[in-house]
């Protein structure tokens, strides 16, 4: 069979994304709120070449393979495996490059984009306008390799690029930023699978499950209101909300000293609040600032070990 006809050369990007509210509660079914973040971001080029297999290049993870060669989890090789499949083409007969800004384990969303990204670049190089739903499904098979049991919520979003208020198996809801704000988002240096904060928090829970429903349950409230305070623009109740759900997600487990650490440098810097973003255990912290805080802040952080501090800007 000859290969199906493509572009010569194909890139499409995908931003990283913070999970501002609900983390972990949202693996029982509670709502999280996670939005996109652009200072970072995955980039795949899918190039038609000879081969009869597929070469891929991802330099920044300090890997080069063919598909043929790729272990069956490997998470490229999947997403462009499941991507030729849904548009119905041979996987073989070009590469795929990625590059990424996104730190990998620091619960940026870096697996996700780089999903997104390939399965948009190879869709697009062979004429096909896969819909935003499809990508995301796409990424969440991906997902289910790095995670076991994931929400679904990076891939929901990074393939969306928009706010989302995300519940479990229910249809999404993206949601307007009434006045938009400013997060600082500290980078603790410290990689955290999320699996394994996944599998730990899975293990108290069914330890304790009335405690951690509870919990979970205060969690998912935050969320709410959360949405509401956004929607409203009363940015500023936030950063209470955000204090409540670090006590909660210290509660179940996902902290550690270096997170308590940046957190209250945050605050004692002037942030409205700040709170662990994403899995936990390392990872990031976030904080919310504002124009006069925003400096001191930063520095505050870096003070108390970040590696790197992006300030972003949400809505
Ligand atoms: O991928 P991360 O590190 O942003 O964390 C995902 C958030 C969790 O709620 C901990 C897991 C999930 O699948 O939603």
């Amino acid at each position: 069979m000859s290969p199906a006809p493509m572009n010569p050369k194909t890139t499409s990007t995908a931003p990283g994304k913070i999970i501002l509210f609900g983390e972990h509660a949202v693996v029982y079914g509670r709502p999280a709120i996670a939005v996109p973040v652009t200072q970072v971001h995955a980039q795949a080029t899918v190039s038609a070449s000879q081969s009869s297999s597929v070469a891929i290049d991802a330099a920044d993870l300090s890997r080069r393979y063919t598909l043929r060669d790729a272990s069956p989890d490997d998470p490229i090789a999947t997403i462009v495996r499941l991507t030729c499949e849904k548009i119905g083409v041979e996987p073989r007969g070009f590469s795929v490059r990625i590059r990424s800004t996104i730190p990998v384990a620091r619960g940026l969303g870096s697996g996700a984009a780089v999903s997104v990204a390939t399965a948009r670049a190879i869709a697009k190089s062979f004429g096909h306008e896969l819909n935003r739903e499809e990508i995301s499904a796409l990424a969440f098979e991906v997902e289910k390799l790095h995670h076991g049991t994931p929400s679904g919520i990076d891939n929901t979003v990074i393939a969306f690029e928009q706010p989302v208020y995300f519940i479990k198996g229910q249809p999404l809801e993206t949601f307007r930023v009434a006045r938009p704000f400013l997060v600082a988002i500290a980078d603790t240096g410290i990689a955290s699978p999320t699996k394994i904060a996944v599998g730990d928090v899975r293990r108290s829970w069914e330890a304790d499950r009335v405690q951690y429903e509870a919990r979970f349950d205060e969690i998912g409230e935050i969320a709410v209101q959360a949405r509401q305070a956004i929607e409203r623009g009363e940015v500023t109740s936030l950063g209470s909300l955000m204090l409540k759900n670090q006590e909660l997600l210290k509660q179940i487990g996902v902290s550690s000293e270096q997170i308590e650490q940046v957190v209250d440098a945050a605050v004692g810097a002037g942030a409205e609040g700040a709170k662990l973003s994403g899995a936990g255990r390392g990872g990031n912290v976030i904080a919310l600032v504002d124009e006069d805080s925003r400096e001191y802040v930063v520095r505050a952080m870096k003070r108390a070990g970040a590696v790197r501090v992006i300030v972003t800007m949400i809505g």
